[in-house]
């Protein structure tokens, strides 16, 4: 089993990151060093999420958790970060995210995506390379999230493995797959100790509500409509955020250096039948009929180059790490639904920019606290 001291999240005021976070620092992960949270706090990033960390693992004379506010971009600041801090793991999630942004500019999905992770990586290279000298040795990591969508789209039949060559097909899972080769490229060229996941569509308490269930909830809770694309048969594979999350560090702990792993729901779903069900679910927590809010799906405009089908094979990871599941879709739906209807405020500040001024009151002008 692989042991850190510090680990690096990028991201981390993001969805799967700040759960991640509060993951790592729970009793279930056994962890039990220090994480830094690196995290431009972009549209996507909100330090609401992780209040209840920074209260209980931010303060004392020994914190386990700091946030800095930086791009990861910024090679210089990210410099100052793995000396000041001593990183000896990082866990890259921070990204331009989704899809339809991608489309209506994909400008800083290159940059961020693709650069962004070039600076991670080449920051790490050289820091781990002057303490350690030979770095296929080094007691450290590079790990990687990334997406099924690097694979490009699937027909009726047929499942994503390890060794599905990659297509990606929209400016997201373009940037995503150039940034998967790098990495790789990274560990091949210069032997640095990296670790890569494939991750199929996430949700969960926390996610913007630009994707597909935030949305379709609160629209249901507003009484707005529920914008289908295309015909509503486009099928995704669905993951409890939770299980996502225990499946990362699974690899990281124990997961073969040089290797990537697919992570899955072996949940598939057409988003027109996923939209049904969330509303049985919704109307059961609501109490608002089910008719009334089935009158509310709109089919609209598809997205350009919307891919049909992902599913994920995930046995690698089961049979090498032992890894599995452990939400069934219904249960991870409804602690979805009834978070998103217990959490308005989160919801109302990450939409309306409130959450900006949030930080400015709390950290002052420079949003974060160190560096
Ligand atoms: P998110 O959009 O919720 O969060 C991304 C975070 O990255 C935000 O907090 C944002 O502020 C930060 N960020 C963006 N640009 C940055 C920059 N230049 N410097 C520093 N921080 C920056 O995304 P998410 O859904 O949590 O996804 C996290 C990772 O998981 C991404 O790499 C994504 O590609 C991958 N992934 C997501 C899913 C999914 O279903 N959400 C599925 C598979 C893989
Ligand atoms: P999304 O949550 O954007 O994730 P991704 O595109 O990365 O899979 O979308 C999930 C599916 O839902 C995808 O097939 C597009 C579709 N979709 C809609 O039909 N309506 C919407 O308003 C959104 C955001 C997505």
């Amino acid at each position: 089993m692989r042991n850190f001291n510090t680990i690096l999240i990028t991201g981390g005021a993001g969805f799967i990151g700040s759960n991640m976070i509060r993951y790592l620092l729970s009793e279930e992960s056994g962890f039990k060093g220090v994480v830094i949270n690196v995290d431009l706090l972009t549209y996507a990033g909100n330090l609401e999420s992780l209040i209840d960390v920074e209260k209980s693992f931010g303060g004392g004379s020994n914190p386990r958790y700091k946030f800095v506010k930086a791009d990861i971009r910024d090679r210089s600041a990210i410099e100052n970060i793995f000396k000041n801090y001593n990183v000896d793991c990082v866990i890259h999630f921070a990204a331009e995210s989704h899809v339809d942004r991608s489309i209506l500019g994909p400008e800083a999905f290159i940059t961020t995506n693709v650069l962004g992770t070039y600076t991670l990586l080449d920051v790490a290279r050289k820091y781990w390379q002057e303490i350690y000298g030979t770095l296929s040795d080094a007691p450290v990591l590079f790990h990687h999230i990334s997406t099924d969508e690097v694979y490009g789209s699937l027909g009726d039949t047929g499942y994503f493995t390890e060794n599905t060559p990659y297509d990606p097909r929209s400016p997201y899972s373009a940037s995503k797959a150039g940034s998967d080769h790098l990495v790789m490229a990274y560990h091949h060229t210069y032997g640095l100790p990296v670790t890569l996941t494939n991750c199929s569509n996430n949700y969960g308490p926390y996610q913007f509500p630009e994707k597909f269930i935030p949305l379709m909830i609160l629209n249901m809770i507003e009484d707005k409509p529920l914008p289908v694309y295309g015909d509503g048969k486009n099928i995704r594979d669905w993951l409890y955020v939770e299980d996502h999350n225990v499946a990362v560090w699974q690899v990281i702990r124990y997961g073969k250096v040089g290797e990537k792993y697919n992570i899955g729901g072996e949940n598939e779903w057409e988003n027109i039948r996923l939209l049904e069900y969330l509303i049985q679910i919704v109307s059961e927590e609501t109490g608002k009929p089910q008719e009334k809010l089935k009158e509310l799906i709109t089919f609209v405009k598809d997205r350009p180059g919307h891919d049909r089908r992902y599913a994920i094979d995930c046995t690698k990871i089961k049979h090498e790490l032992g890894w599995k599941q452990s939400v069934s879709f219904e249960e991870g739906l409804r602690k979805t639904v009834k978070w998103y209807l217990d959490n308005r405020k989160w919801v109302d500040h990450i939409r309306s920019g409130e959450y900006l001024k949030w930080i400015e009151k709390n950290y002052g002008e420079r949003g974060g606290r160190v560096c």
